[in-house]
């Protein structure tokens, strides 16, 4: 993170000044972000097309692989089914993916649900019973799981029991049911949310890392090629650099790129034609769209840069405070942009600059 060491402001800068004019304006438009509007049928039939199938076509995330390989390897030379897995880390970066290739890989099947869905006890004690022997269970939001459905999940988990308990106070009685040997792979953007108990039934848990500018490159050659859209290795570079860490991100951009250029009778996604469309649709060359630049410039410009409350964030920019920790945040610490301090949220200096500001020196004294 670049740190500039002087500059002439007065003490208390307010409101902050503008060092430059700002490279290109970026409007309120719809953000690439958000999660595309459900329920088009077309939408997942093609985002499955683009999940890479197998460990060896996963790309990137090098130490899960690694460790997720010999999970594999000593299953199955044990005949068994593979240890309790939780993945955690923010969305879009391959959890649903790589549950899917663990079934793949281990020649079992796959039941996706997802933890809101399973609000009724009956739901996970239907789910449970009707496992294969070795299936794996994908639970999506498993932190946001019921308290009645966790302490079913517990023996299931533990000793592939499905206690039931039938009447009330003195006359209840359990029973049990044995289970099928099962997987559970547990998905999370909150780890921390998740009970104890729940967390340490995981025999495997495992933080999924933002990706290299190169690794996101390798994914959109690879979608382009499923699209059939020439690219070149620049253009690809170029959509990577803006995809904020995040494969999901990057395809949506690459589907960006390539209706611009169709527009444009372009033929081929070169450097140039990507960073203008990416210009159109507002992804700047950080990757940040509307809403980061809107957190970052309320931080700056009404809080003088932080120290600044969540709640009080939340209700300066519009987002609720659940997405501006999960979705928005994650990136921003990453890039070095945000800090997270006991007092609040600050914009650090590389922010400042690259919102067009001077960092005050107060805010530089801040991050000596
Ligand atoms: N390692 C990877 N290699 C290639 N493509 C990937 C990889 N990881 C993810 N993708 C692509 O990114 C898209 C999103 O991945 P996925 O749905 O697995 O993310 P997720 O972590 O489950 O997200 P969420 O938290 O929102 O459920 C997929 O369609 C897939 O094509
Ligand atoms: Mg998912």
């Amino acid at each position: 993170m670049a740190i500039v060491s002087s500059n002439k402001q007065p003490k208390e800068p307010q409101p902050p000044k503008k060092a430059k004019e700002k490279p290109a304006s970026y409007s309120a438009e719809p953000s690439l972000l958000k999660p595309e509007p459900t329920g088009p049928d077309e939408t997942n039939k093609q985002e499955e097309k683009l999940r890479p199938q197998t460990l060896d076509t996963y790309i990137g995330q090098k130490d899960l692989k690694q460790v997720l390989s010999i999970a594999i390897g000593a299953a199955k030379s044990r005949r068994e089914s593979l240890d309790h897995l939780l993945l955690y880390g923010p969305p879009g970066l391959g959890k649903t993916t790589m549950a899917l290739i663990l079934a793949t890989e281990m020649k079992v099947g796959c039941k996706i649900t997802t933890a809101p869905a399973l609000e009724r006890p009956r739901d996970i004690a239907g789910l449970l019973v009707n496992l294969q022997p070795g299936d794996i269970l994908f639970i999506d939001e498993i932190h946001r799981l019921s308290k009645m459905s966790e302490e079913i999940l517990y023996p299931a988990m533990e000793d592939f029991r499905l206690d039931i308990t039938t009447g009330k106070g003195q006359s209840a009685r359990t029973r049990s049911i044995p289970l099928q040997r099962f997987t559970l792979v547990g998905a999370t953007t909150r780890v921390g949310a998740l009970t104890s108990p729940l967390r340490d039934r995981f025999g495997i848990i495992q933080r999924l890392q933002y990706y290299q500018p190169e690794e996101l490159s390798q994914i959109i050659q690879r979608t382009a090629d499923i699209l059939k859209t020439p690219i070149t290795p620049e253009g690809a570079l170029e959509i990577a650099r803006r995809s904020r860490g995040t494969p999901r991100i990057a395809n949506r951009l690459l589907k960006r790129v390539r209706d611009y250029c169709e527009v444009k009778n372009s033929g081929t996604i070169t450097h140039e034609i990507a960073s203008e469309a990416l210009q159109i649709y507002n992804v700047d060359p950080s990757g940040l769209d509307w809403t980061d630049r809107r957190i970052l410039s309320a931080i700056i410009e009404n809080f003088s840069g932080g120290p600044v409350g969540l709640e009080t964030l939340a209700a300066s920019t519009g987002e609720d405070t659940q997405t501006i920790e999960e979705v928005y945040e994650p990136y921003l610490l990453q890039i070095g942009y945000l800090n997270r301090t006991h007092r609040g949220r600050v914009a650090t200096p590389a922010a400042w600059k690259h919102l067009g500001y001077d960092p005050p020196a107060h805010q530089l004294s801040f991050f000596r």
